[in-house]
């Protein structure tokens, strides 16, 4: 992969990872791209223009009405030539002003009129990560088609400990890397599912499990970006729709099974991640169960739910099907026996009884198992992770895709 040639805006504001970005000029630079850096005003008080201009080899610009920039419309000619804008670190200020379409400086302004992809490195204090009305902006940021990278957990320049670390200027450079990289997936469609299922007793309860939908939204960005044509089938969830996919909304676990065998059939690519339940209650009460004086214990009886996953393996038509497992104790047996079980091309699977990682968190370590190979996938953010499952997933595809195995298929199909 290479971004050799390619022009990045890096727009800095104010915050103190400010100081990381000349190491990240610096990198960007050596991997052969043509840095122009654009500065906010509080960016100023972090770092200097000066090294910025040493690392970059070019003036920074942080004024709207500079006067030497062709037609005196520097925004519109900076907007035009740049192949992507990184604006790292992005503090909570920016943000909101990118979410809201403020356009009262140079960096906000040419996010407006720039036709290339825009990403964020957030960074901050995690409590303001954490406030609503950021978590608001984000998210209408992700559906605007903002990449979205990071940030990072860890210790925070202000003492606390806790997601809102800047991503690290390496990993910054290796996602500018992949969004030139090449678009492994493009024309193949993705049928991907996500989140918890709720499964209902009577009009107020439901059984449902801890997923987020995290992992799988982020697969879904990672597919997208890869090239493909995704669609997502989701539990309920609180995050936005990735810009691109196509959305479906269901609740239970049934619902879930009817919606991926309508569509299934026109895709070329089945992930399941969705943690569907695997029981149901046998009748949902049509009125609130009421608490029976005198009894100290209820029993509930449960039907099994379909087998999404193994039902789309079953069919003659099948996609290339890749699911998860997460296991708490022997890990990799559990999963080769659900590889063979299902009959699936690929397993994904992660220890969620390690705290770091699995369910509602933002980080990840999976391993993947086919038949002949078992790779690991180191601890990193559920976004890394997904380009890795996505490099993978490319790999198989490619093969069912070669002229020799459309062959091989068709002669099945005969
Ligand atoms: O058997 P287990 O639930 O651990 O298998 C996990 C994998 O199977 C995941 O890919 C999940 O999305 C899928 N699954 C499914 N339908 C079910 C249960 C699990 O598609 N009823």
């Amino acid at each position: 992969m290479t971004i050799q040639g390619k022009k990045i805006v890096l727009g800095i504001t104010g915050g103190i990872a400010a100081y990381k970005t000349p190491e990240l000029v610096r990198q960007l630079t050596a991997a052969g791209a043509e840095v122009s850096v654009v500065m906010s005003r509080s960016a100023h008080r972090f770092v200097t223009a000066t090294s910025l201009q040493a690392v970059s080899g070019r003036a920074v610009r942080d004024d709207l009405w500079d006067s030497s920039a062709e037609a005196a419309m520097g925004h519109i000619e900076l907007a035009r030539s740049a192949d992507c804008i990184l604006i790292a670190p992005a503090t909570a200020h920016s943000c909101a002003k990118l979410a809201q379409g403020e356009a009262d400086d140079l960096l906000s302004t040419l996010c407006l009129a720039a036709p290339c992809p825009i990403a964020i490195a957030p960074a901050m204090n995690q409590q303001m990560w954490q406030h609503p009305a950021v978590q608001r902006n984000i998210e209408q940021l992700r559906s605007d088609g903002v990449l979205i990278w990071g940030p990072d957990s860890g210790d925070l320049a202000c003492g606390d400990v806790g997601p809102g670390r800047m991503a690290e200027p390496t990993e910054l450079v290796a996602e500018i890397e992949a969004l030139f990289g090449p678009q492994r997936l493009k024309g193949a469609r993705v049928l991907i599912t996500a989140g918890p299922t709720r499964e209902p007793l009577d009009p107020v309860r439901f059984i449902s499990n801890q997923s987020s939908g995290k992992q799988g939204f982020a697969l879904a960005e990672a597919a997208l970006g890869a090239g493909a044509e995704v669609t997502l089938v989701s539990g309920p969830v609180e995050i936005a729709t990735p810009r691109g996919a196509t959305r479906i909304d269901v609740t239970t676990a049934r619902e879930m099974h009817d919606s991926v065998m309508a569509t299934v059939g026109d895709h070329d690519i089945f992930i399941g991640v969705a943690a569907v339940a695997d029981f149901r209650p046998d009748a949902v009460r049509a009125e609130k169960i009421k608490k029976a004086s005198g009894h100290h214990a209820m029993s509930l009886e449960l039907v099994e739910n379909p087998d999404i996953i193994a039902a789309v393996a079953a069919r003659p038509d099948r996609p290339l099907a890749i699911g998860f497992a997460a296991e708490t104790e022997h890990i990799l047996e559990h999963a080769r026996e659900k590889l063979a079980r299902k009959g699936l091309d690929l397993i994904v699977v992660n220890d969620v009884s390690d705290r770091r990682i699995g369910f509602d968190s933002d980080d990840n370590e999976v391993t993947l198992v086919t038949v002949d190979v078992e790779h690991t996938v180191p601890l990193a953010s559920k976004r890394v992770v997904s380009r890795a499952i996505i490099e993978r997933i490319a790999d198989l595809y490619e093969q069912t895709t070669s002229p020799r195995s459309r062959q091989g298929r068709s002669a099945r199909k005969l």
